[in-house]
């Protein structure tokens, strides 16, 4: 092989083939704990009635763990329906060898769309009488039933048929001889607000709302269909909301979406988000570090390069704000945060040296930094965090 540069030729058989097996940790990468996942399910299971299911929420890649490894875990744990986004993130599940069954919380418009829903053995979430034609004509085309879950609005104002014009036209949505109704639901807007138990809290109003339509409708209560409302908050709050499922997402990924929670519920954070230290340097007193300078140090320090930025999915307001872990011991980041790297003081450490692991969420020893934390110095809610790694990161199993 010739070097482009040079123009030098090259025998590559000479060097050991490293490509074929590349370090996952070579740079920064997110641990995901397959049982932490299990046990947390197994946990806010103990708060539901007997048959009251639980449907694991995995849209956006498993809240940036990895879908398919959180839905084998929660499925362990004792769920017994996904939750999905999109139609691709189903079609992903199921080909990947999941066989439970799978609820697209988004919707699907076309009838492309809703035949590969169908054909992928996914169900929709339809909020509109057209859509129910739509999922009705390709049920007969292909001489089946598509099953289907039905949304109402209750206050979200997002997907979800009016109230009123889901009384109305349920009976014709009744009628349709190639649907079949798996599912009635509404989506909370508010739940982990603080005060959603007082009676007039919007989280209550929803709740009435969604109790009245269903009375309306003469839901009998022999009925298969399952009816769903509470998010994890929801879900938190009390057994009033909890129906005949529950849709649960942040909790089981280990963080209460509420401030005040049961002492008792143990919630154990499945996600790991460590790095690799690239370099150090020593700085003298008044010198100014990464960009803009808005870091300058007071005194001698020592700098730890690490190979993470916002390009991974660090926001960069946190910059300054965090501290990093090192054996139990938490160390300050420094100056902006750049796109692929960050600093870190570390001054007092004869520990860490280049190659040495860091923690920037989860635990190392007793203590731990939270995405809740993170949420609220950079001023958003743990849910964009946890989505906002980016698959620069190597996501890896442990157990
Ligand atoms: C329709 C629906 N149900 C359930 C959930 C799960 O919510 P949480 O992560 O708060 O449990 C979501 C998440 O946004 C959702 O969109």
């Amino acid at each position: 092989m010739q070097n482009r540069q040079t123009n030098q030729i090259f025998n590559f058989d000479k060097f050991p083939n490293f490509e074929k097996d590349i370090d996952l940790k070579q740079r920064a990468w997110i641990e995901v704990k397959g049982k932490a996942i299990e046990a947390n399910v197994r946990q806010l299971r103990t708060k539901l009635n007997k048959n009251c299911q639980f449907m694991a929420v995995v849209k956006a890649d498993g809240y940036g763990h990895d879908a398919k490894v959180v839905s084998d875990y929660a499925i362990r744990g004792g769920a017994s329906q996904l939750g999905v986004a999109t139609l691709k993130e189903g079609i992903k599940l199921r080909s990947s060898g999941v066989k439970k069954p799978i609820l697209i919380l988004g919707n699907l418009y076309t009838k492309r769309d809703l035949i590969m829903c169908f054909k992928n053995d996914l169900m929709p979430t339809i909020s509109s009488i057209r859509e129910c034609f739509i999922c009705n004509n390709i049920g007969k085309q292909f001489g089946l039933k598509f099953s289907l879950h039905l949304k109402v609005d209750t206050g979200m104002s997002r997907l979800g048929f009016e109230g009123n014009k889901f009384i109305q036209q349920y009976e014709k949505i009744k009628s349709f001889d190639n649907i079949s109704i798996e599912g009635i639901y509404s989506h909370l807007s508010s739940a982990d607000e603080e005060n959603e138990l007082d009676p007039k809290s919007i989280t209550q109003l929803q709740r009435m709302k969604f109790n009245e339509l269903l009375k309306q409708i003469n839901l009998d209560r022999n009925n298969e269909i399952k009816i769903h409302l509470a998010n994890s908050a929801g879900m938190l709050l009390n057994k009033d909301f909890h129906f005949h499922m529950v849709r649960v997402g942040l909790s089981m990924y280990g963080y209460s979406p509420l401030a005040k929670i049961e002492k008792n519920l143990l919630l154990k954070p499945a996600l790991f988000l460590k790095v690799k230290v690239a370099f150090i340097r020593n700085i003298d007193s008044g010198v100014s570090v990464s960009y803009g300078g808005k870091f300058v140090s007071s005194r001698k320090t020592k700098l730890a390069v690490l190979s993470i930025g916002y390009a991974d999915g660090v926001p960069r307001n946190l910059s300054g704000k965090i501290n990093v872990l090192h054996k139990n011991k938490l160390y300050p980041q420094v100056g902006s945060i750049t796109m692929d790297q960050m600093m870190v003081d570390i001054t007092g450490s004869n520990e860490i040296k280049v190659g040495s692991t860091m923690v920037l969420l989860g635990s190392d020893g007793d203590k731990t930094i939270s995405p809740l934390e993170w949420a609220k110095k950079s001023n958003t809610i743990p849910w964009e965090i946890l989505c906002s790694f980016k698959n620069r990161l190597p996501r890896v199993q442990v157990d």
